[in-house]
Order: C-alpha cells, then structure tokens, then sequence
C-alpha cells in the first residue's frame, strides 16, 4: 500500500492535526478572564491544612494529597476550592487521574476521594450543608451517606 495517492495524503493531513492540538493548547492556555482569576484567586490562598485534629488515615492521606494533587497546579487550588459535593469528587477525582500523566493509581485515586471528602466535611462543613440542602431529596439523601460513609459523625444539620 504505498501508492502515491497514499504516500500524500499524511503530509496534508498533518497541518489539520496540527491546528487541532495547537487550539486545544491555546484554548487551555487561555480561559476566559474570569475563569482565569478564579482559579489565581484559589492557587494564591492558603496552601496547609491543619490536619492535626483528623484521624490518622486521613492525616496519612494528607500526604499523598500533598504529592498527587501539587504537580499540575499550586497544592492550594484543592484546598481553597470550593466545590464540596461527595459527587463532584468523584467525578473530579477520576477527570484528574485519566489525565496523561496524572501518576494516580486507582488505589490512591479512592484514597484521594476520601480526603477530599472528609477535608469538606471537617474543614468547610457549612458550606457542605449548604450545597447538600441545595440538591433535590433524592440526590441529597445519596451525599448524606456518601460523606457519612467517610466522616461518620458529619452532622448534615
Ligand atoms: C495531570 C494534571 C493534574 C493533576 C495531577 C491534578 N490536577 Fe487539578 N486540575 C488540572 C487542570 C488542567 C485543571 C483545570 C482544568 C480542569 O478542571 O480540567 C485543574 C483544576 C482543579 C481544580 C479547580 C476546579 C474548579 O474549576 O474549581 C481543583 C479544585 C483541582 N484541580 C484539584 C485537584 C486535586 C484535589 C488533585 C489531586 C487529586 C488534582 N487537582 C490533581 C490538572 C491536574
């Protein structure tokens, strides 16, 4: 199969690829301005947590918190988020991990669900409460015992 038809056909496809990646770079590059200063605003706040007063698994799942989730972006855009929701780490968690390069196993990717979770509802239970109250009934009964089943004495009241 080397016919010349074929032969040319990569050389003209290749410009095409190549504006593809090129925009999906720039388009990473370059969120909008807002968006931009949101993410700044979460990357430049505090950059500890005080895990003193958290069980010893979990002050064990600080440090790979600490190591996972420090390689892409400033440690701080994951403490100072606030996104809360049992659901929404789930789901982040794994957009992270299947990420090229992310360097988190399946194991750790459960173990940093976990931290997440009981950081949120240690360290940010308010705003966990508000954003469970927000949910619809049967959604909300699903992240009561989804935070429950990592913080067993959060209180959703
Ligand atoms: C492979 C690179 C990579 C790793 C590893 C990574 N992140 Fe991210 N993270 C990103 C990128 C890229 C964005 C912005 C675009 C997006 O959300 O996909 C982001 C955005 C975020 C945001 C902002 C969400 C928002 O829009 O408010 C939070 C919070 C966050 N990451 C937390 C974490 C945590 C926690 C970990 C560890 C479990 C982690 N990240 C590991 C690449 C990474």
């Amino acid at each position: 199969m080397s016919s010349p038809k074929r032969r040319h056909l990569v050389p003209a496809v290749l410009p095409l690829v190549g504006a593809i990646a090129l925009s999906a770079v720039v388009g990473r590059a370059q969120p909008n301005a807002s968006e931009e200063a949101r993410l700044k605003k979460l990357d430049t706040g505090p950059k500890v947590i005080d895990v003193a007063k958290y069980p010893g698994d979990q002050q064990q799942a600080y440090k790979l918190f600490q190591s996972k989730c420090s390689s892409c972006h400033a440690l701080a855009r994951g403490i100072n988020t606030d996104m809360v929701l049992p659901g929404d780490w789930e789901r982040y968690i794994k957009r992270m991990m299947f990420k090229p390069n992310s360097g988190i196993s399946n194991d750790e990717g459960r173990t940093l669900y976990r931290f997440m979770v009981y950081d949120a509802s240690a360290r940010k239970a308010e705003a966990l409460r508000r954003a469970i109250a927000a949910l619809a009934p049967p959604e909300r009964a699903a992240a009561i015992e989804k935070v429950k089943a990592v913080n067993g004495a959060f209180s959703p009241q």
